[in-house]
């Protein structure tokens, strides 16, 4: 993801893809002298042996539904592994590495706001409760990359009937650990952390929203968002939240992580649209990882017929940034 402030901080569009080619922010603060006591932080954390067995192994690889399609050509799982975003322990794509400090468990997530009793629940306890299935979804990152990859895990549907919301909520909200300890740049004042990110409830309870637990017939690693991440194919990646702890409902939209930093660029809605460009680069096309060959972007990702009615009283809205 590239960030774009008004102070200046605007990195051009030729950067829109290649990882290797683009400045980091990190730099970019540096370079205004800024942040220098976040910056001073010890940036390294000692790694501990997280090589414990999932319990969740045996859980997978769980039935494949086929019923929202089955795109091809898969991703290959290195590719998927190997070069992800997540900020929170680095701002480049191979932070694969680093991702394994993560610990999963115990891992708790806490379910609050408009629900009938808040409460807490364990991962395996969750996992025991929820119908785990396979899903084969793309994925469209607002980079313009994209990748074909097997889920495993349960409809977000499932998961907000499991919280009991009240009839009044409008959105779920959805939160990532915060640990500076472990997740380095959170000691990044500039960024508002913890990574947020929400749905509106029809969004939510939409047969195509998705929380994943499992890729590739496993446990999802930690660089994908273990031990639960969101899953949303038709919209944007970055509104995937990964390694949720807190599920909240409410009836004001929350404003996500991105929007917070640069509302112009990374909306709410953040749906899928190859005709209308991010104002910094086309989303016309999208490169496959692993291909060096582009293809067209498709409207909402491919799901218009499983999402578009979500959006017709909603016209008036930015629906695609
Ligand atoms: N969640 C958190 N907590 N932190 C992040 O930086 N990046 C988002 C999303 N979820 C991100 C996140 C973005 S921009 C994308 S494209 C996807 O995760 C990438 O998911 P992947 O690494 O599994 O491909």
């Amino acid at each position: 993801m590239l960030i774009k402030r008004t102070r200046g901080w605007e990195l051009p569009e030729r950067l829109a893809t290649p990882e290797s080619s683009y400045l980091k922010r990190r730099d970019l603060v540096r370079a205004m002298g800024l942040g220098a006591a976040a910056l001073a932080l010890p940036s390294a954390v000692m790694a501990q042996d997280k090589t414990a067995p999932d319990p969740s192994a045996g859980l997978y690889p769980a039935k494949r539904n086929d019923k929202y399609g089955v795109p091809t050509p898969m991703t290959a799982e290195r590719q998927a592994t190997t070069y992800n975003n997540f900020y929170e322990f680095g701002t480049d794509k191979s932070i694969w590495r680093e991702a394994q400090k993560l610990d999963v468990r115990p891992w708790t997530i806490k379910v609050g706001g408009m629900v009938e009793k808040p409460f807490e629940v364990g991962i395996d306890d969750l996992l025991a409760k929820m119908p785990l299935e396979e899903r084969v979804y793309r994925h469209r990152c607002v980079e313009t990359w994209s990748m074909i990859v097997p889920w495993s895990g349960f409809p977000v549907r499932s998961l907000v009937e499991f919280c009991k919301p009240l009839g009044s909520a409008k959105y779920v909200v959805m939160k990532t650990l915060s640990k500076p300890s472990v997740m380095r740049e959170q000691r990044d004042l500039l960024y508002p952390w913890p990574y947020t990110e929400g749905l509106a409830m029809d969004e939510a309870m939409n047969d195509l929203a998705f929380i994943a637990t499992g890729l590739y017939g496993k446990p999802i690693p930690k660089q994908n968002g273990a031990p639960l991440r969101l899953v949303a194919p038709w919209k944007y990646g970055f509104k995937n939240v990964k390694s949720i702890v807190s599920i909240d409902f409410t009836d004001k939209r929350p404003v996500s992580f991105w929007e917070k930093l640069q509302s112009s660029e990374y909306g709410f809605w953040a749906n899928v649209n190859p005709e209308v460009p991010h104002p910094r680069w086309s989303q016309a096309t999208e490169k496959p990882l692993g291909s060096d060959a582009r293809i067209p972007t498709l409207l909402y990702n491919g799901y218009a017929e499983f999402v578009s009615g979500l959006y017709t009283d909603r016209k008036a809205e930015k629906l695609f940034i």
